[in-house]
């Protein structure tokens, strides 16, 4: 069974979205750790609810060894890292121990509105300036680069007329929660392999 850490910031309704897909038998894995850089994390109590040990590793106190920390707690312990709205940048060894084993979910169809200082409703600001008709959402290999990595699953949202930053992340988020679930399923039955930057689906 794949063994997965999560790695949150905030509400954590991409976990949520996990765990549930775990607990109705879509999903054969088993969440390991969730590990959060804030400790008013709402996903920590998600976590805890469901008896899954919970942690803390803030910048405030570990500052630029943060990564070496995270990886201190899984090391040996997972096989896939799960980046669901963590908001930090991971860097170091992780990066190497982990190469082509850590995924994120990011909220626009990259490799547009995405990089650094683009994360969380900041993207859905930047969407709804622009006027762009289409966003959505992104699950991504995680390397160097930030939110550079081989490509797994997108999906597609119409942005409305009336849409504010507000109303077009809750959309987004309905469907991070279906591609993130479904990107671990797609990995944990060894069906994506990646080459030349980009990835493949068996
Ligand atoms: C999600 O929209 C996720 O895509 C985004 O943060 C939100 C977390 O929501 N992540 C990023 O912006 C990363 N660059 P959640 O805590 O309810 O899962």
């Amino acid at each position: 069974m794949l063994r997965i850490a999560v790695l949150v910031s905030g509400g954590g309704s991409n976990l949520g979205a996990i765990i549930e897909s775990i607990e109705k038998g879509d999903l054969n894995c088993s969440i390991e750790a969730v590990i959060s850089d804030k400790d008013s994390a709402y996903a920590l109590t998600r976590a805890r609810e469901k008896n899954i040990p919970a942690f803390v590793v803030s910048k405030k106190e570990f500052g630029a060894e943060s990564s070496n920390r995270i990886l201190e707690l899984i090391k040996d312990k997972v096989d896939l890292i799960v980046l669901a709205g963590y908001l930090s940048i991971l860097n170091g060894e992780i990066l190497r121990q982990f190469k082509n084993k850590i995924i994120n979910i990011h909220p626009s169809l990259i490799p547009s509105f995405s990089g650094a200082g683009m994360y969380g409703i900041k993207v859905h600001e930047a969407v709804i300036k622009k006027g762009v008709r289409y966003s959505g959402c992104t699950v991504h290999f995680v390397n160097e680069e930030v939110d550079g990595g081989e490509i797994l699953l997108q999906e597609v949202v119409q942005v409305l007329q009336e849409d504010d930053a507000a109303t077009l992340q809750r959309r987004v988020l309905e469907k991070e929660h279906y591609i993130l679930p479904k990107a671990i399923k797609l990995i944990s039955e060894g069906k994506v392999t990646i080459k030349d930057g980009k990835t493949f689906l068996l």
